[in-house]
């Protein structure tokens, strides 16, 4: 699947929303979760990014690869709920990202 990265914290463009054709790119608490299961592989998320964010799990750059976890560690209570929409925002965070400090640029 594709993951998201640290440049969606504290930015949450939301660009991304608009293109996956399966909704699985779930709000958290600071940053954006893409679920793995649901996720396609369709890739329409990655270039509409304005922070460039998004990427395939195995290009992820080494500074971000908790990143990969994270977007599995996110949905480890939500589960495959099948849509982010009916889901909507969900006030939580993995601990290291709760953790960072305010990243808004
Ligand atoms: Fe975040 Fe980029 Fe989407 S900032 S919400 S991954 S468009
Ligand atoms: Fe959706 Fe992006 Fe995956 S558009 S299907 S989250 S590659």
């Amino acid at each position: 699947p594709y993951i998201i990265a640290e440049p969606c914290v504290d930015v949450k463009d939301k660009a991304c929303i608009e293109e996956c054709p399966v909704d699985c790119i779930y709000e958290g608490g600071r940053m954006l979760y893409i679920q793995p299961d649901e996720c396609v592989d369709c890739g329409a998320c990655e270039p509409v990014c304005p922070v460039e964010a998004i990427f395939y799990e195995d290009d992820t750059p080494d500074q971000w690869s908790g990143y990969v976890n994270a977007n599995v560690e996110f949905f480890d209570d939500l589960g495959s709920p099948g849509g982010a929409t009916k889901v909507g925002k969900v006030d939580y965070d993995p601990p290291f990202i709760a953790a960072l400090p305010p990243m808004a640029g």
